[in-house]
C-alpha cells in the first residue's frame, strides 16, 4: 500500500494543476487590458519586440529563480528570502517589498477588475435588449464614484472567498477548465477582427518595426510589463514555487508559462488593433481600449451580443486567477509568520487592498502612481535582487540542484539557464533601470 507523506502545507495536487495555477496567475488583465493599451501608447511593433526580448532574457530566468527559491524554501516569500542566504536575513526585504507591491497592484487592479465585472453585467443586459455598450458606458463606469467602488468591493470580496477556500481546491479547479476556453474565444475574436475591412493596418501596427520609437521610457515600460504580466519580482511566483511538486522540471515549466502568457497577449493584440483600425479608432486609446473595442468586434456578428458576454465572463475568470495569486503573497505570510487563521489573513489582506483601492478608483493620480511604482520600480528592483540571490548568493549548487530535479534532460536546465541567471539577466535589468534614470545612454 502506498502511504502519503504527512502534508503540513497545502500545495498543488498535480503537475498539470500547478501549471494551470501558474498560467492562471500570469494571464489576466496584464494580457488583455494592459498589453494592448501600452502597445498602443508606445507606438506598436517596436514596443512588442522589446517586450518579447524582455520576456525571454529577463522574464523566464527570473521566473526560474523564483520557483527554485520558493520550492527550496517551501515557505512564504518573506521567510523564504530571509532564509535562503545563510547569515543574510536582510534579503527578506525582497519579500517585504513584494507585500507592498501586491497591495499597490491590487489597489488599481481591483478597480479595473471591477470594470470587467460591470461589463459582464452590462453586456448581459444589452444582449437581453438593454442599452448597447458605447464609449459612454465605459466613461460612466471608469469615471463614476459609487458604482466603480461597489464593483471593486464585490471583486475583492469574491477573491477573499476563493482564497479562504485554499490553494489547491480554490485556484486550480477554476483555472484548469476556463483558461483553454479563454484562449479559444480570443482566437475567434482575432479571426473576426482580421476579416474586417481595413484590418490589415492593425496587423502592420503590431508587427512593422520602427526602431526610432524605442527610448528609455519605452524600454522601462516593456520591462515593467514583462514583470507584471508574468507575476514576477514580488514573491507571487516564489510563493507559487513553494507549492510546486518536486517532480516538476522548473525550466521547461517556466518556459511553458511564458509561452502561454505571450500567446494570450498576442492574440488579444491581434483582436484589438485590427478592429481599432477597421473602425477608425485611436490605438493610443488608453485604459478604455479593451472595453470600447470588444463590443465593436462582436457587434455586427450574428449572436455577437452573446459572444461579448462570454468574452467578459472569461476575462473576469482570468482576472480572478491573477488576483488570487496577488492575495496569496500577503496571506501566506500572515498565516505562516503572523500565525493568523486563513480567514483572518484573507480579510486583513482584502481590507487593506480595498482601503488603498478607494484612492486608485477615485483618483487617476493614485491609479497611475500605484501602477508606475509597482510595475516600473518595485518589480524590476525586486527581480534584480532575486536574480542576484539565486545566481550568486544561494549556497553553492543550490540553484543547479533545484533545477536538476524532475528527471531527464537536466543538463540544459542546470547548466545553461544559470548562465542567464548569473550574467545576462541582471546586467540587462540594471542597464534598463539606469537608462531610465538617464545614467546610462544607448
Ligand atoms: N500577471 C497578472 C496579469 O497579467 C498580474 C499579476 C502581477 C499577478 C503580479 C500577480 C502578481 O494580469
Amino acid at each position: 500500500m502506498k502511504t502519503n507523506p504527512p502534508q503540513t502545507r497545502d500545495g498543488f495536487g498535480s503537475g498539470l494543476g500547478a501549471l494551470a495555477a501558474l498560467v492562471g496567475s500570469a494571464v489576466g488583465l496584464g494580457n488583455i487590458w494592459k498589453f494592448p493599451y501600452l502597445t498602443g501608447e508606445n507606438g506598436g511593433a517596436a514596443f512588442v519586440l522589446t517586450y518579447l526580448v524582455c520576456v525571454i532574457l529577463v522574464g523566464i530566468p527570473v521566473m526560474v529563480a523564483e520557483h527554485a527559491i520558493g520550492r527550496r524554501m517551501r515557505q512564504n516569500a518573506v521567510q523564504a528570502y530571509g532564509g535562503v542566504v545563510p547569515g543574510q536575513k536582510f534579503w527578506s526585504a525582497i519579500g517585504i517589498s513584494g507585500l507592498l507591491a501586491a497591495v499597490l497592484i491590487m489597489a488599481f487592479y481591483s478597480d479595473v477588475a471591477g470594470w470587467v465585472f460591470a461589463y459582464v453585467f452590462k453586456s448581459g443586459w444589452a444582449a437581453f435588449g438593454g442599452p448597447a455598450l458605447t464609449p459612454d458606458t465605459f466613461g460612466a463606469i471608469a469615471g463614476g464614484t459609487i458604482e466603480p467602488l461597489a464593483w471593486q468591493f464585490g471583486v475583492l470580496a469574491l477573491t477573499t472567498t476563493i482564497i479562504v477556500a485554499g490553494v489547491s481546491k480554490g485556484i486550480e479547479r477554476v483555472t484548469k477548465i476556463l483558461m483553454p476556453l479563454l484562449l479559444g474565444l480570443l482566437l475567434l475574436s482575432a479571426l473576426r477582427a482580421l476579416t474586417l475591412p481595413g484590418a490589415w493596418a492593425g496587423v502592420e501596427y503590431l508587427f512593422r518595426l520602427d526602431f526610432t520609437k524605442i527610448g528609455p521610457a519605452v524600454l522601462l515600460s516593456a520591462l515593467g510589463l514583462a514583470f507584471f504580466k508574468l507575476s514576477l519580482g514580488m514573491g507571487t511566483m516564489t510563493t507559487y514555487g513553494s507549492y510546486l511538486p518536486d517532480k516538476t522540471r522548473i525550466v521547461p515549466n517556466a518556459a511553458r508559462v511564458a509561452l502561454a502568457d505571450t500567446l494570450v497577449s498576442l492574440l488579444a493584440g491581434l483582436a484589438i488593433f485590427p478592429a481599432v483600425f477597421a473602425f477608425g479608432g485611436q490605438p493610443a486609446g488608453g485604459p478604455g481600449l479593451l472595453f470600447n473595442t470588444i463590443p465593436l468586434i462582436f457587434g455586427q456578428m450574428p449572436g455577437g451580443a452573446w459572444f461579448t458576454v462570454l468574452f467578459f465572463v472569461l476575462a473576469a475568470v482570468a482576472t480572478v486567477g491573477a488576483m488570487a495569486s496577488l492575495f496569496e503573497v500577503p496571506v501566506a505570510w500572515l498565516v505562516e509568520k503572523k500565525k493568523m487563521t486563513r480567514l483572518m489573513a484573507a480579510l486583513t489582506t482584502g481590507g487593506t487592498m480595498f482601503a488603498l483601492g478607494i484612492l486608485a478608483t477615485l483618483s487617476p493620480f493614485f491609479f497611475n502612481l500605484f501602477d508606475f511604482t509597482s510595475s516600473n520600480v518595485l518589480l524590476p528592483l525586486g527581480g534584480l535582487a532575486i536574480i542576484i540571490v539565486a545566481g550568486w548568493l544561494m549556497p553553492k549548487g543550490g540553484l543547479a540542484d533545484e533545477l536538476g530535479k524532475g528527471g531527464a534532460g537536466t543538463r540544459w536546465d542546470s547548466q545553461l539557464v544559470p548562465v542567464f541567471v548569473k550574467f545576462i539577466t541582471p546586467v540587462l535589468v540594471l542597464l534598463i533601470l539606469l537608462n531610465s534614470l538617464g545614467l546610462v545612454k544607448f
